[in-house]
Protein backbone atom coordinates (compact mmCIF):
# COMPACT_ATOMS: atom_id res chain seq x y z
CA UNK A 1 0.00 0.00 0.00
CA UNK A 2 2.61 2.83 0.71
CA UNK A 3 4.59 0.88 -1.90
CA UNK A 4 2.05 2.46 -4.22
CA UNK A 5 1.29 5.88 -2.87
CA UNK A 6 4.97 6.57 -3.09
CA UNK A 7 5.47 5.28 -6.66
CA UNK A 8 2.08 7.94 -7.38
CA UNK A 9 3.77 10.99 -5.80
CA UNK A 10 6.94 9.87 -7.31
CA UNK A 11 5.16 10.30 -10.67
CA UNK A 12 3.77 13.71 -9.64
CA UNK A 13 6.93 14.90 -8.82
CA UNK A 14 8.51 14.18 -12.10
CA UNK A 15 5.20 15.73 -13.49
CA UNK A 16 5.41 18.96 -11.71
CA UNK A 17 9.47 18.47 -12.89
CA UNK A 18 8.94 18.59 -16.18
CA UNK A 19 6.13 21.35 -15.92
CA UNK A 20 8.60 24.12 -16.66
CA UNK A 21 8.58 22.52 -20.31
CA UNK A 22 4.88 21.48 -20.63
CA UNK A 23 2.88 24.17 -21.83
CA UNK A 24 -0.36 21.65 -21.15
CA UNK A 25 -1.19 22.91 -17.40
CA UNK A 26 -4.63 22.05 -17.75
CA UNK A 27 -2.95 18.47 -18.54
CA UNK A 28 -1.57 18.60 -14.98
CA UNK A 29 -4.01 19.57 -13.58
CA UNK A 30 -6.50 16.59 -15.00
CA UNK A 31 -3.50 14.32 -13.82
CA UNK A 32 -3.70 15.40 -10.10
CA UNK A 33 -7.31 15.48 -9.91
CA UNK A 34 -7.05 11.33 -10.94
CA UNK A 35 -4.06 10.85 -8.42
CA UNK A 36 -6.36 12.78 -6.11
CA UNK A 37 -9.18 10.23 -6.80
CA UNK A 38 -6.78 7.52 -6.46
CA UNK A 39 -5.65 8.21 -2.92
CA UNK A 40 -9.64 8.73 -1.90
CA UNK A 41 -10.04 5.13 -3.16
CA UNK A 42 -6.89 3.43 -1.39
CA UNK A 43 -7.99 4.94 1.98
CA UNK A 44 -11.54 3.72 1.07
CA UNK A 45 -9.75 0.58 0.61
CA UNK A 46 -7.55 0.44 3.72
CA UNK A 47 -10.47 0.80 5.75
CA UNK A 48 -12.04 -2.02 4.22
CA UNK A 49 -9.13 -4.33 5.20
CA UNK A 50 -8.86 -3.06 8.94
CA UNK A 51 -12.84 -3.92 9.16
CA UNK A 52 -12.69 -7.33 7.29
CA UNK A 53 -9.48 -7.91 9.55
CA UNK A 54 -11.18 -7.23 12.66
CA UNK A 55 -14.36 -9.61 11.42
CA UNK A 56 -11.77 -12.27 11.22
CA UNK A 57 -9.79 -12.01 14.36
CA UNK A 58 -12.79 -11.67 16.21
CA UNK A 59 -15.89 -13.70 16.62
CA UNK A 60 -19.19 -12.08 15.60
CA UNK A 61 -20.84 -10.68 18.90
CA UNK A 62 -17.86 -9.24 20.62
CA UNK A 63 -17.25 -5.77 21.19
CA UNK A 64 -14.85 -5.60 17.79
CA UNK A 65 -17.36 -7.38 16.25
CA UNK A 66 -21.00 -6.84 17.11
CA UNK A 67 -23.53 -7.99 15.68
CA UNK A 68 -27.15 -6.47 15.08
CA UNK A 69 -29.15 -9.20 16.80
CA UNK A 70 -28.62 -12.41 19.26
CA UNK A 71 -30.20 -14.29 16.07
CA UNK A 72 -27.55 -13.53 13.59
CA UNK A 73 -24.87 -14.22 16.38
CA UNK A 74 -27.07 -17.66 16.65
CA UNK A 75 -26.93 -18.12 12.85
CA UNK A 76 -23.28 -17.74 12.27
CA UNK A 77 -22.28 -20.20 15.10
CA UNK A 78 -25.08 -22.55 16.18
CA UNK A 79 -22.99 -23.49 19.26
CA UNK A 80 -23.51 -20.55 20.90
CA UNK A 81 -24.24 -20.58 24.33
CA UNK A 82 -26.70 -18.78 26.93
CA UNK A 83 -24.87 -14.92 27.97
CA UNK A 84 -23.50 -11.07 27.12
CA UNK A 85 -23.26 -10.30 23.81
CA UNK A 86 -22.03 -6.93 22.04
CA UNK A 87 -24.50 -5.75 19.45
CA UNK A 88 -25.01 -2.59 17.75
CA UNK A 89 -28.10 -0.24 17.02
CA UNK A 90 -29.59 1.32 13.74
CA UNK A 91 -27.29 3.92 14.90
CA UNK A 92 -24.14 2.98 15.36
CA UNK A 93 -24.35 2.74 19.24
CA UNK A 94 -22.75 -0.48 20.29
CA UNK A 95 -23.86 -1.90 23.84
CA UNK A 96 -23.68 -5.34 25.52
CA UNK A 97 -26.89 -7.50 26.45
CA UNK A 98 -28.06 -11.01 27.42
CA UNK A 99 -28.81 -13.24 24.45
CA UNK A 100 -30.92 -16.47 25.59
CA UNK A 101 -28.87 -19.14 22.68
CA UNK A 102 -31.02 -22.07 23.79
CA UNK A 103 -34.85 -21.28 24.29
CA UNK A 104 -36.63 -23.24 21.19
CA UNK A 105 -33.46 -22.47 19.22
CA UNK A 106 -32.00 -19.53 20.52
CA UNK A 107 -31.40 -16.18 19.21
CA UNK A 108 -33.91 -14.22 21.77
CA UNK A 109 -32.56 -10.60 22.57
CA UNK A 110 -33.04 -9.16 25.83
CA UNK A 111 -33.63 -5.17 24.92
CA UNK A 112 -35.65 -4.27 28.05
CA UNK A 113 -37.05 -4.82 31.95
CA UNK A 114 -40.02 -2.66 33.72
CA UNK A 115 -38.94 -2.58 37.43
CA UNK A 116 -41.12 -1.13 39.86
CA UNK A 117 -38.36 0.94 42.39
CA UNK A 118 -40.96 2.20 44.78
CA UNK A 119 -44.81 1.45 45.13
CA UNK A 120 -45.19 4.37 47.54
CA UNK A 121 -43.79 6.70 44.98
CA UNK A 122 -46.73 7.54 42.66
CA UNK A 123 -45.42 8.50 38.98
CA UNK A 124 -41.75 9.26 40.42
CA UNK A 125 -38.13 8.87 39.20
CA UNK A 126 -38.14 5.60 39.00
CA UNK A 127 -41.27 5.40 37.01
CA UNK A 128 -39.47 5.73 33.23
CA UNK A 129 -42.32 3.31 31.55
CA UNK A 130 -44.72 5.54 32.67
CA UNK A 131 -44.24 8.97 34.62
CA UNK A 132 -41.38 10.18 36.00
CA UNK A 133 -43.36 13.81 36.30
CA UNK A 134 -46.50 12.68 38.69
CA UNK A 135 -50.02 11.78 37.38
CA UNK A 136 -51.24 14.28 35.35
CA UNK A 137 -54.20 14.60 32.99
CA UNK A 138 -51.78 17.50 30.84
CA UNK A 139 -49.23 14.56 30.76
CA UNK A 140 -51.62 12.04 29.36
CA UNK A 141 -48.76 9.77 27.56
CA UNK A 142 -46.52 10.12 30.12
CA UNK A 143 -42.93 9.91 29.68
CA UNK A 144 -43.30 8.15 26.09
CA UNK A 145 -40.26 5.73 26.41
CA UNK A 146 -42.44 2.98 25.00
CA UNK A 147 -42.42 4.75 21.70
CA UNK A 148 -39.42 6.10 21.70
CA UNK A 149 -35.57 6.33 21.15
CA UNK A 150 -34.69 6.93 24.42
CA UNK A 151 -32.24 4.60 26.35
CA UNK A 152 -31.74 3.52 29.84
CA UNK A 153 -29.97 1.23 32.42
CA UNK A 154 -27.73 -1.81 31.26
CA UNK A 155 -27.67 -5.79 30.65
CA UNK A 156 -26.05 -6.00 34.58
CA UNK A 157 -29.07 -3.95 36.24
CA UNK A 158 -31.79 -5.61 34.59
CA UNK A 159 -33.38 -6.69 37.75
CA UNK A 160 -32.42 -3.41 39.74
CA UNK A 161 -33.69 -0.81 37.51
CA UNK A 162 -35.69 0.18 34.32
CA UNK A 163 -33.67 -1.25 31.04
CA UNK A 164 -33.90 -0.35 27.71
CA UNK A 165 -31.35 -0.96 24.81
CA UNK A 166 -31.44 0.35 20.81
CA UNK A 167 -32.38 -3.44 20.18
CA UNK A 168 -36.06 -2.33 21.75
CA UNK A 169 -36.57 0.27 18.57
CA UNK A 170 -33.52 -1.71 15.84
CA UNK A 171 -33.76 -4.83 15.73
CA UNK A 172 -37.06 -6.09 13.28
CA UNK A 173 -38.28 -9.06 14.84
CA UNK A 174 -41.03 -11.08 14.91
CA UNK A 175 -42.02 -12.36 18.36
CA UNK A 176 -41.81 -11.67 21.62
CA UNK A 177 -40.59 -13.20 24.80
CA UNK A 178 -41.10 -12.19 28.83
CA UNK A 179 -39.10 -13.51 31.76
CA UNK A 180 -40.39 -12.67 35.14
CA UNK A 181 -37.69 -12.73 37.40
CA UNK A 182 -37.15 -11.68 40.94
CA UNK A 183 -35.55 -8.19 42.24
CA UNK A 184 -31.76 -8.10 42.35
CA UNK A 185 -30.48 -10.98 40.09
CA UNK A 186 -27.49 -11.08 38.63
CA UNK A 187 -27.43 -11.91 34.85
CA UNK A 188 -26.37 -15.48 35.20
CA UNK A 189 -29.20 -16.22 37.48
CA UNK A 190 -32.14 -14.61 34.72
CA UNK A 191 -33.13 -17.77 33.52
CA UNK A 192 -32.74 -19.80 36.15
CA UNK A 193 -34.77 -17.04 38.76
CA UNK A 194 -37.26 -16.51 36.43
CA UNK A 195 -40.70 -18.17 37.74
CA UNK A 196 -42.36 -17.49 34.51
CA UNK A 197 -40.82 -17.73 30.91
CA UNK A 198 -43.02 -17.68 27.96
CA UNK A 199 -43.24 -16.11 24.55
CA UNK A 200 -45.57 -15.22 21.56
CA UNK A 201 -44.93 -17.79 18.03
CA UNK A 202 -47.24 -16.62 16.08
CA UNK A 203 -45.14 -13.51 14.38
CA UNK A 204 -47.67 -10.86 15.69
CA UNK A 205 -44.39 -8.22 15.58
CA UNK A 206 -44.28 -8.62 11.82
CA UNK A 207 -47.96 -7.15 11.61
CA UNK A 208 -46.52 -4.29 13.83
CA UNK A 209 -43.28 -3.28 12.32
CA UNK A 210 -41.18 -5.49 13.77
CA UNK A 211 -40.75 -4.23 17.51
CA UNK A 212 -42.74 -3.05 20.08
CA UNK A 213 -41.18 0.73 19.51
CA UNK A 214 -43.26 0.26 16.37
CA UNK A 215 -46.49 -1.35 18.00
CA UNK A 216 -46.86 1.67 20.35
CA UNK A 217 -45.87 3.97 17.89
CA UNK A 218 -47.39 3.61 15.24
CA UNK A 219 -50.40 1.15 16.05
CA UNK A 220 -51.40 1.29 19.49
CA UNK A 221 -50.25 4.65 21.05
CA UNK A 222 -50.47 4.74 24.80
CA UNK A 223 -52.18 7.94 26.12
CA UNK A 224 -55.37 8.48 28.76
CA UNK A 225 -58.59 8.99 27.04
CA UNK A 226 -57.57 7.86 23.99
CA UNK A 227 -60.12 5.18 24.08
CA UNK A 228 -62.04 2.27 25.69
CA UNK A 229 -61.73 -0.51 27.76
CA UNK A 230 -64.56 -2.16 25.45
CA UNK A 231 -63.73 -1.24 22.16
CA UNK A 232 -60.12 0.08 21.95
CA UNK A 233 -57.19 -2.62 23.83
CA UNK A 234 -54.60 -3.14 22.07
CA UNK A 235 -53.80 -7.36 20.76
CA UNK A 236 -53.58 -10.18 22.75
CA UNK A 237 -51.46 -12.80 21.55
CA UNK A 238 -51.36 -16.35 23.09
CA UNK A 239 -48.23 -17.50 24.40
CA UNK A 240 -46.56 -20.73 24.97
CA UNK A 241 -44.85 -21.35 28.10
CA UNK A 242 -41.19 -22.77 28.88
CA UNK A 243 -41.91 -22.24 32.32
CA UNK A 244 -45.26 -22.16 34.22
CA UNK A 245 -48.42 -22.29 32.95
CA UNK A 246 -52.03 -20.99 32.97
CA UNK A 247 -52.89 -22.44 36.41
CA UNK A 248 -49.80 -20.40 37.88
CA UNK A 249 -50.32 -17.02 35.86
CA UNK A 250 -53.96 -17.03 37.51
CA UNK A 251 -52.49 -18.14 40.99
CA UNK A 252 -50.25 -15.18 41.10
CA UNK A 253 -53.12 -12.66 39.77
CA UNK A 254 -55.22 -10.75 42.73
CA UNK A 255 -58.08 -12.47 43.84
CA UNK A 256 -60.83 -9.75 43.05
CA UNK A 257 -59.07 -10.11 39.55
CA UNK A 258 -59.86 -13.89 39.46
CA UNK A 259 -63.53 -14.03 40.92
CA UNK A 260 -64.15 -11.32 38.73
CA UNK A 261 -62.61 -13.09 35.47
CA UNK A 262 -61.52 -10.29 34.38
CA UNK A 263 -57.97 -11.85 33.57
CA UNK A 264 -57.99 -14.62 30.68
CA UNK A 265 -54.21 -16.18 31.33
CA UNK A 266 -52.63 -17.79 28.26
CA UNK A 267 -51.74 -14.30 26.26
CA UNK A 268 -49.71 -11.51 26.77
CA UNK A 269 -51.60 -7.78 25.67
CA UNK A 270 -50.50 -4.51 24.45
CA UNK A 271 -51.91 -1.28 25.09
CA UNK A 272 -54.91 -1.66 27.42
CA UNK A 273 -57.42 0.63 29.00
CA UNK A 274 -59.70 0.35 32.31
CA UNK A 275 -62.75 1.79 33.63
CA UNK A 276 -61.20 5.59 33.92
CA UNK A 277 -59.73 5.18 30.46
CA UNK A 278 -56.51 5.30 32.02
CA UNK A 279 -53.93 3.64 29.29
CA UNK A 280 -51.44 0.38 30.41
CA UNK A 281 -49.01 -0.55 27.73
CA UNK A 282 -48.15 -4.60 28.47
CA UNK A 283 -50.42 -7.13 30.29
CA UNK A 284 -47.98 -9.76 31.24
CA UNK A 285 -49.75 -13.54 31.08
CA UNK A 286 -52.64 -12.39 30.69
CA UNK A 287 -55.73 -10.83 28.02
CA UNK A 288 -57.68 -7.97 29.83
CA UNK A 289 -61.74 -8.34 29.31
CA UNK A 290 -61.93 -6.30 32.52
CA UNK A 291 -61.99 -2.27 33.72
CA UNK A 292 -59.63 -2.91 36.52
CA UNK A 293 -56.89 -3.64 34.72
CA UNK A 294 -54.61 -1.32 36.72
CA UNK A 295 -53.81 -4.39 39.45
CA UNK A 296 -52.39 -6.43 36.53
CA UNK A 297 -50.76 -4.66 33.41
CA UNK A 298 -47.50 -2.55 34.02
CA UNK A 299 -46.38 0.94 32.53
CA UNK A 300 -48.70 3.35 30.74
CA UNK A 301 -49.40 6.69 30.22
CA UNK A 302 -49.01 9.36 32.69
CA UNK A 303 -52.37 9.91 33.99
CA UNK A 304 -54.69 7.49 36.13
CA UNK A 305 -58.00 9.15 37.47
CA UNK A 306 -58.94 6.67 40.30
CA UNK A 307 -57.74 7.74 43.38
CA UNK A 308 -55.22 9.67 41.71
CA UNK A 309 -52.78 9.68 42.19
CA UNK A 310 -52.78 5.95 44.19
CA UNK A 311 -52.63 4.11 40.73
CA UNK A 312 -49.61 6.12 39.23
CA UNK A 313 -46.54 4.08 38.29
CA UNK A 314 -44.77 1.22 36.59
CA UNK A 315 -46.40 -1.47 38.56
CA UNK A 316 -49.55 1.13 38.65
CA UNK A 317 -51.83 -0.54 41.06
CA UNK A 318 -50.65 -3.40 42.24
CA UNK A 319 -50.58 -2.10 46.10
CA UNK A 320 -54.22 -0.76 45.93
CA UNK A 321 -55.12 -3.47 48.89
CA UNK A 322 -52.09 -2.78 50.35
CA UNK A 323 -47.91 -3.76 49.79
CA UNK A 324 -47.60 -7.32 48.49
CA UNK A 325 -50.88 -8.32 50.23
CA UNK A 326 -52.51 -10.65 47.82
CA UNK A 327 -55.34 -9.60 49.25
CA UNK A 328 -58.21 -8.01 47.37
CA UNK A 329 -57.48 -5.72 44.25
CA UNK A 330 -53.13 -6.44 45.30
CA UNK A 331 -50.88 -8.22 44.02
CA UNK A 332 -48.39 -10.62 46.24
CA UNK A 333 -45.13 -9.61 47.32
CA UNK A 334 -43.08 -12.04 44.82
CA UNK A 335 -45.26 -10.33 41.75
CA UNK A 336 -44.73 -6.48 43.64
CA UNK A 337 -40.78 -7.32 43.52
CA UNK A 338 -40.07 -9.04 40.45
CA UNK A 339 -39.03 -7.28 36.70
CA UNK A 340 -40.67 -8.23 33.58
CA UNK A 341 -37.95 -8.93 30.75
CA UNK A 342 -38.61 -8.40 27.20
CA UNK A 343 -36.76 -10.37 24.47
CA UNK A 344 -37.30 -10.08 20.56
CA UNK A 345 -36.78 -12.64 17.91
O1 LIG B 1 -59.81 -1.15 41.00
C1 LIG B 1 -60.48 -1.42 42.16
C2 LIG B 1 -61.49 -0.38 42.37
O2 LIG B 1 -62.09 0.00 41.18
C3 LIG B 1 -62.51 -0.76 43.35
O3 LIG B 1 -61.89 -0.73 44.56
O4 LIG B 1 -61.64 -0.61 46.93
O5 LIG B 1 -63.82 0.09 45.88
O6 LIG B 1 -63.14 -2.32 45.92
P1 LIG B 1 -62.69 -0.91 45.92
CA1 LIG C 1 -39.30 1.67 36.97
CA1 LIG D 1 -60.49 0.15 39.22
Amino acid sequence: MMRTVLLIWSFVALASGAGSNCSCQQELANLEAVIGRLEARLSQVETTIVVTQASLDHDLGTELNPASSCLIIKQNNPSSQDGAYFLIGKDGTIYQTYCDMTTAGGGWTLVSSVHEDDMFGKCTAGDRWSSTRGNNHHYPGGDGNWANVHTFGSMGSATTDDYKNPGYFSISASNVMLWHVPNNMPPKEYKTAAYLRYRTSNGFLEDYGGNLYSLFKDHFPIGHNLGTYTHDNGPAIPILYEVGNNSFVESLLPPNVVSGNEEIPGFVQFRVFNYESACHAVCPGVNSVGGNSEHVCIGGGGYWAEGAPRQCGDYVSKDWDGYGTGYGWSANQLVTESVIMFFYR
